[in-house]
């Protein structure tokens, strides 16, 4: 399973599709050249929404061999991350709040076969980070709050971006290890090169592609807006 770490990584949010024909709506937004699927998960406590458990993502993992990246914004995750594992997962998310041990919460995930990543909400401090570098794989700044796709891009989330960038550039020297950079809520082929230019290389969109008629094309426009000038 290809979870390496190429330039751009474009990774369409399952919350935007038609679930009346998800299976159909992934095969063809994989032909159309998405590199990981991104699947939120939401239990109606930690964010004000309820979506998908470890069921459907068997039922994906079935379909289709790109990479499963699961974002979990549930409380108390320690019980659920296994069963995601063993329903096909590669890339598992958490949020800091919602767990009491954080370090043990990304070690459960590592222990599982999977990549881990951590997801800071719009007013969640990046210093989640510090002591925990060694435990993270994947670093995801939401650019919306949790909860909803079809919402507006916070601009402050820049900023963000390249303080996260900037800490992943440290680590990268001190550990020799890299640690890959994700954005996630609003992001469209308008803003994709901004937050490329800030230093994420993951790129969710739940809306600007499942919205659109064509998903071969945003895809691809997103993917050469995001190179364009650099
Ligand atoms: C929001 C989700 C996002 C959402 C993105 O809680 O984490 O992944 O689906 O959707 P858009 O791209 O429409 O903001
Ligand atoms: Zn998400």
């Amino acid at each position: 399973m290809n979870t390496k770490i190429s330039p751009i990584i474009i990774a369409p949010s399952i919350l935007s599709a038609n679930f009346a024909y998800l299976g159909a709506e992934i095969e063809k937004v994989v032909m159309s050249g998405a590199d990981w699927i991104h699947i939120d998960v939401m239990d109606n406590i930690y964010v004000p929404n309820l979506t998908i458990g470890p069921m459907v993502c068997e039922s994906i993992r079935n379909i289709t061999e790109v990479p499963l990246d699961i974002h979990l914004m549930v409380e108390s995750p320690d019980d659920i991350i296994p069963k995601f594992a063993k329903s096909g997962a590669n890339i598992i998310t958490v949020h800091p709040e919602t767990t009491k041990h954080l370090d043990r919460t990304l070690s459960i995930i590592r222990d599982q076969g999977c990549k881990s990543g951590l997801a800071f909400n719009p007013s969640t401090p990046l210093n989640y980070l510090d002591y925990i570098m060694d435990k993270v794989d994947l670093i995801l700044i939401m650019s919306v709050n949790p909860g909803f796709g079809g919402q507006e891009f916070i601009p402050s989330t820049i900023i963000k971006l390249k303080e996260a960038s900037d800490k992943i550039k440290n680590w990268k020297e001190i550990s020799g290890s890299y640690v890959s950079l994700q954005v996630d809520g609003g992001i469209n082929a308008n803003n994709i090169k901004q937050a490329h230019v800030a230093g994420a290389n993951v790129f969710v969109a739940g809306s600007a592609i499942f919205n659109s008629k064509d998903y071969a094309s945003i895809i691809s426009l997103m993917r050469s807006n995001a190179m364009s000038d650099l």
